[in-house]
């Protein structure tokens, strides 16, 4: 498959499991919690399978250093979504973790520094 197709996927997939996570930030109402983990899974699950698509189309199956810290945060994120429900008063500090994961997942994809 040509990779515009798998950066698209990426990107629109990072757009939805970011959106429904800052929503469950906003409303961490327990009647939400199994729509939001269920959009956050799904969106989440395209998001690895296309990363991986994109590995494998343009980086030949190469695993550099950035792509494990890319993994990272994406773990990262998809973990926030839940813990909201369970402690609804760490949002802030939550919302503030997800934004620094986003970041540094960005970083390593046009910076590689390593
Ligand atoms: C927090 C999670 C993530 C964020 C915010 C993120 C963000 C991005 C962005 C903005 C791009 C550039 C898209 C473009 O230029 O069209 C990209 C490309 C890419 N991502 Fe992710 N990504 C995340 C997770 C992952 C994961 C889990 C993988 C899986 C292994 C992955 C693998 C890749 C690869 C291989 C590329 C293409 C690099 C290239 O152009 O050579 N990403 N990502």
């Amino acid at each position: 498959m040509n990779p515009v197709y798998y950066h698209i996927l990426h990107v629109f997939s990072l757009f939805v499991l970011t959106a429904h996570t800052f929503m469950a930030f906003a409303n961490p109402l327990p009647e939400n919690r199994k729509k939001t983990l269920m959009i956050t899974g799904i969106a989440g699950l395209l998001v690895l399978v296309s990363g991986f698509g994109l590995q494998a189309k343009l980086l030949a199956g190469a695993f550099p250093a950035w792509l494990i810290v890319k993994l990272v945060c994406w773990l990262g994120l998809m973990a926030l979504g839940g813990i909201v429900y369970r402690r609804p008063q760490l949002r802030g500090g939550l919302a503030f973790a997800a934004l620094t994961l986003i970041l540094i997942a960005i970083v390593m994809v046009y910076v590689r520094p390593f």
